[in-house]
């Protein structure tokens, strides 16, 4: 997701709704987080599949990345809008909101993604690969473009890539008159839903559901024309009515549908796993479907099993997986690691019994480029880097040249894997801030705090460095390190 976990429906976002409205909605909207306190689970990460041994198929896709340089040509106002309260609150932007100057937000809001091309009814297109979300859309040829300030503009503003000449195959979705997918930091589509056949890495999904945008607010990178949500039927967001009250998954308006992965497997195509290796030297990547890609990889790999969390106050989150969401052993960051602190309501250990007060849940999602977790594990990692490390625009710096302490993730079997320096700070995001009157280079620590109960993530900067298996029928992950 860019820059969401937030992917809410909004209120009353027919596509004549004044924009202005769509933007209150979206600072009023409750934030997404986990629930814990309900979290019922029954431990079963092998109750629905037999594990095979891992292979390299061929139906795999070369991803690459791009890179969204603030919107040379986007649509500006988009980046002035209030932000979404969870992050005010949990990236502590609450002060800076008033103060950061319009370049400050830009630099907050420029990113990578790894895109894919996907084939719609024989039309290319290139679409962000994203994990975090589950539905696939694209824009439509006759699209509108908003501004928040100024209202309907040139679509060319919009900045996507080539749009989708036509409409629905196979007709729209009975029930759904449209949809409206709105971003954290802002942005937000809205359109209908229907049926058309996806093409991807060689397999064609016959009369997949999908989404065509007729409007959007959007900040775009002129390359990518849409999303391919790889997350689970629970967590589409289609809904048969605009009622905020029902904006959950599973609620009684929720039309969940098959996204494009489940359909892949379910209509035989490929086994219940795909994959994902990016590198961070090249920006080129794959997607495999079926198995693995054809990247050199150890043969050792860690595992943790997929699990289901309740988000958004959904009782159908609690046993049915919504994202690949997992509950890590533990964290080490520098000479420090989680088992000392205690997070979350203390009553999601008694829900989850074979867990301990240190852990808490994280979401695989390769629609971010960065990681978000806790505070009381960001801060007492950043500040073992070299000062003067600092706070700007709610993320954290420190001079490039910094040591950079170790930062890994404890899984299955006490298995800790350990993310590249590169990953952590990110030698293409930097400033120059005074120092005790000096100039100093800083770089981007890839790490954002966040609120305590999350939801957290693990992005990019963590996917970097491993094949990372989404074992869907043994709701499993495996991360192999790359060669
Ligand atoms: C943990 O919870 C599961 C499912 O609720 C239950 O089957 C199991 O017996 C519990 N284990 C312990 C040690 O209480
Ligand atoms: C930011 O400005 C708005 C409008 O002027 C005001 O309502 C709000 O309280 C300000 N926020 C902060 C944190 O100063
Ligand atoms: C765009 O075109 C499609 C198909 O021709 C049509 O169904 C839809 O209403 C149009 N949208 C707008 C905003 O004009
Ligand atoms: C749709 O048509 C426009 C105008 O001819 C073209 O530029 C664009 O590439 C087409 N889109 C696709 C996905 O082929
Ligand atoms: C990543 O790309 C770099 C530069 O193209 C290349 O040297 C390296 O071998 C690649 N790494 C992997 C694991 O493929
Ligand atoms: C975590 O730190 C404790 C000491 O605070 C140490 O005993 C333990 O081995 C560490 N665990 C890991 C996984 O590094
Ligand atoms: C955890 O252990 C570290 C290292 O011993 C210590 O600095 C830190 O204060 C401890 N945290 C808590 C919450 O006890
Ligand atoms: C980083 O560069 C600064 C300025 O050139 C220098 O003073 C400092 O010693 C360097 N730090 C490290 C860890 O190399």
């Amino acid at each position: 997701m860019k820059y969401t976990a937030l992917v809410l429906p909004l209120a009353g976002l027919a596509s004549a709704t004044p924009l202005a409205h769509a933007v209150d909605s979206t600072t009023e909207s409750s934030p997404l987080r986990f629930r814990f306190r309900a979290g019922h689970l029954p431990s079963q990460p092998h109750a629905r599949g037999v594990q095979k041994k891992d292979v390299v198929v061929s139906n795999a896709v070369p991803m690459r990345k791009v890179t969204n340089a603030g919107g040379n040509n986007a649509l500006r106002s988009v980046w002035k809008q209030p932000l979404h309260k969870t992050f005010a609150d949990g990236w502590d932007l609450t002060a800076e909101t008033n103060t950061t100057t319009p370049a400050a937000r830009l630099r907050f809001l420029i990113h990578n993604q790894y895109i894919v091309p996907i084939q719609i009814d024989d039309q290319e297109l290139q679409v962000t690969v994203d994990t975090g979300s589950s539905d696939t859309w694209v824009v439509q040829s006759n699209f509108s473009c908003f501004d928040p300030d100024v209202g309907q503009i040139g679509s060319e503003f919009c900045s996507f890539g080539p749009v989708f000449n036509g409409t629905f195959k196979y007709g729209s979705v009975p029930d759904v008159s449209s949809f409206a997918l709105s971003f954290s930091n802002g942005e937000y589509i809205g359109g209908a839903a229907g049926y058309d056949d996806v093409t991807i890495a060689g397999l064609t999904v016959k009369k997949q559901q999908i989404l065509l945008a007729n409007e959007a607010m959007w900040a775009g990178d002129g390359v990518t024309s849409g999303y391919l949500g790889l997350g689970y039927p629970l967590g589409t967001q289609v809904f048969s009515s605009s009622d905020p009250t029902y904006a959950y998954p599973g609620s009684p308006t929720h039309r969940k549908y098959d996204p494009v992965f489940t359909s892949m497997y379910k209509q035989g195509l490929v086994d219940p796993v795909f994959s994902i290796a990016m590198n961070r030297t090249s920006g080129e990547g794959w997607l495999a479907f079926g198995g693995l890609p054809p990247v050199e990889h150890e043969d050792d790999y860690a595992r943790a099993a997929i699990r289901p969390i309740e988000i958004d106050n959904s009782p159908a989150t609690k046993t049915e997986n919504t994202y690949y969401t997992i509950v890590p052993d533990g964290f080490v960051f520098g000479n420090l690691n989680t088992s000392n602190l205690t997070f979350s309501n203390p009553t999601w250990t008694a829900d989850f019994n074979d867990t301990k007060p240190s852990q808490f849940p994280v979401i695989l999602n390769s629609g971010l480029p960065f990681s978000f977790l806790p505070r009381s594990v960001v801060l007492p990692y950043v500040l073992q880097f070299s000062a003067p490390v600092g706070r700007f625009g709610g993320q954290y710096w420190a001079p490039c040249n910094s040591t950079v302490p170790p930062f890994g993730v404890t899984l299955s079997g006490g298995k800790t894997i350990y993310l590249a320096e590169a990953d952590i700070l990110q030698q293409e995001f930097t400033q120059v801030q005074s120092y005790e009157g000096l100039p100093v280079d800083l770089c981007l620590i890839a790490f954002m705090d966040t609120l305590p109960d999350g939801p957290f993530y693990l992005g990019d900067n963590f996917l970097n460095n491993f094949v990372s298996v989404f074992d869907v029928g043994n709701s499993e992950m495996r991360f192999y390190p790359l060669k």
